[in-house]
């Protein structure tokens, strides 16, 4: 049957990578917030993955919610425009909040959620993501946790989607040039 990681044309990280990234991210979260009530926001959807194993890494115990987010604009490229799709249930007033996504890219998306996100009187807003892609940023943001720098590539898998695509596959890849041709 058709495979997931068929359409891959180079594997980034293997699961095994990924599980040794996503365990020392909870190793440092459980230390730098020990004793603290830690609130984690997740970005859907690409963050599913790295929220959903990052959390179970964790000792300690935390809560989680959840902000669907969209960019305006034309193309494939984020605007900075930002629309909430799907707010927080949670009020951050007085939270420590640690913001959880799987990919920083232009960095715009991020930049607008945490100018967002602090106005609501939060007690600490830091942000965590899995990768990020140093020469794609357009902003300053503060990262204080990033699982892997990669290079400016598309990549796929571990929550990240072509076309909603590819986000279950278990390791992060580039995509054959056969997959954007056939669109
Ligand atoms: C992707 C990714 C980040 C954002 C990064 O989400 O998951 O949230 O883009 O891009 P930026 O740094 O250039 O702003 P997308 O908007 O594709 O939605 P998705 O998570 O549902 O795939
Ligand atoms: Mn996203
Ligand atoms: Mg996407």
């Amino acid at each position: 049957p058709d495979h997931v990681a068929d359409d891959l044309k180079n594997v980034l990280m293997s699961r095994e990578e990924i599980d040794q990234v996503v365990r020392d991210l909870a190793a440092r979260i459980d230390e730098d917030y020990k004793g603290r009530d830690l609130l984690l926001v997740g970005v859907l959807k690409g963050a599913v993955m790295i929220m959903a194993d990052l959390s179970r890494e964790l000792k300690m115990n935390v809560s989680m919610d959840w902000m669907a987010v969209s960019s305006y604009g034309s193309g494939t490229q984020s605007s900075g425009v930002v629309r909430i799709l799907k707010d927080l249930d949670t009020d951050l007033m007085g939270r420590d909040v640690l913001i959880v996504e799987d990919i920083i890219d232009s960095g715009l998306t991020l930049s607008w959620l945490v100018s967002n996100l602090k106005s609501r009187g939060p007690r600490s807003l830091e942000i965590c993501t899995f990768l990020r892609k140093p020469d794609a940023i357009k902003v300053d943001i503060d990262v204080k946790y990033v699982g892997r720098d990669i290079p400016n590539e598309f990549v796929v898998g571990y929550g990240l989607d072509f076309a909603e695509k590819y986000r279950n596959l278990d390791a992060l890849g580039t995509l054959a040039p056969h997959v954007y041709q056939s669109e």
